[in-house]
């Protein structure tokens, strides 16, 4: 990622911090920023990752939103008509889980913050589990996958969805393009953070393509791993299985 001069990759400590604090800032124009900047496809993308959790209709069921951020994934989750049981949306930035809370007061999801690196709860404890557009911002991916793999009971499924670099060269040159160059200065103007739209497109590019996050999934122990790419391969969903 960048780091606060828009410089080198930062990792690690400094990683976490520079991501909260990125977050933490952008919180109030971050859901406008997100339909802008997709024209609203990454309401589709999230759709189709909790499709692809298929939630167990079972009231007692408990469910994990990891980087949950503005809980538009919980909340896509809990407003499924078949949907029972609640969500448990957490994310380390308190700012963005605050516009969270807002949103989805009325509904069976508990924002909480915390960690994803180090999960609060006691192993076993949920049916099914997703992240957003959030693995990619881990400090420690690794140890991330692990956590999540902890906290999922037997047979239980971890949804992942992240964007990817498309495989076309023609798709990839002109999404490239957009990341580079529109997105950057859009996000600049409207979030008012001078480089976390920056962050955006080089984090996308350090982070591992389809192929290698299906193996770091099931180097963290999940077993039949599929995957499958969105929009000309623009994001991907992960699924595994505990
Ligand atoms: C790009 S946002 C995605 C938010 C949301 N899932 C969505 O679909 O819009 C990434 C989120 O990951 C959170 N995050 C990054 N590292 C985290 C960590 N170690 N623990 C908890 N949240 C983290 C950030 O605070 C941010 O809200």
């Amino acid at each position: 990622m960048m780091n606060v001069s828009g410089g080198q990759p930062s990792s690690g400590e400094d990683r976490a911090r520079q991501v909260h604090e990125i977050f933490s800032r952008i919180a109030p124009r971050y859901d406008l920023l997100n339909r802008v900047l997709s024209l609203s496809v990454d309401r589709w993308w999230r759709r189709r990752a909790v499709r692809a959790l298929d939630c167990s209709r079972n009231d007692s069921a408990r469910y994990l939103d990891a980087c949950a951020g503005t809980c538009d994934l919980a909340i896509e989750l809990a407003t499924r008509p078949d949907f029972r049981g609640t969500v448990v949306a957490l994310d380390f930035a308190e700012p963005m889980l605050r516009r969270g809370r807002g949103k989805s007061a009325r509904l069976p999801v508990h924002p909480l913050c915390g960690d994803a690196q180090h999960l609060p709860f006691a192993d076993e404890s949920f049916d099914g589990a997703m992240v957003a557009f959030g693995v990619r911002n881990l400090a420690h991916l690794d140890l991330g996958l692990a956590e999540l793999r902890r906290v999922l009971r037997d047979g239980s499924p971890l949804v992942v969805l992240e964007f990817t670099i498309p495989p076309n060269p023609i798709v990839r040159a002109a999404y490239l393009w957009y990341f580079r160059h529109i997105l950057p200065a859009v996000g600049r103007i409207v979030s008012g953070h001078r480089w976390a739209y920056s962050y955006l497109p080089a984090s996308v590019g350090e982070f591992p393509g389809p192929q290698a996050l299906g193996q770091r999934l099931l180097d963290a122990g999940f077993s039949t791993v599929r995957w499958q790419l969105l929009t000309f391969g623009i994001a991907a969903i992960h699924v595994g299985t505990r």
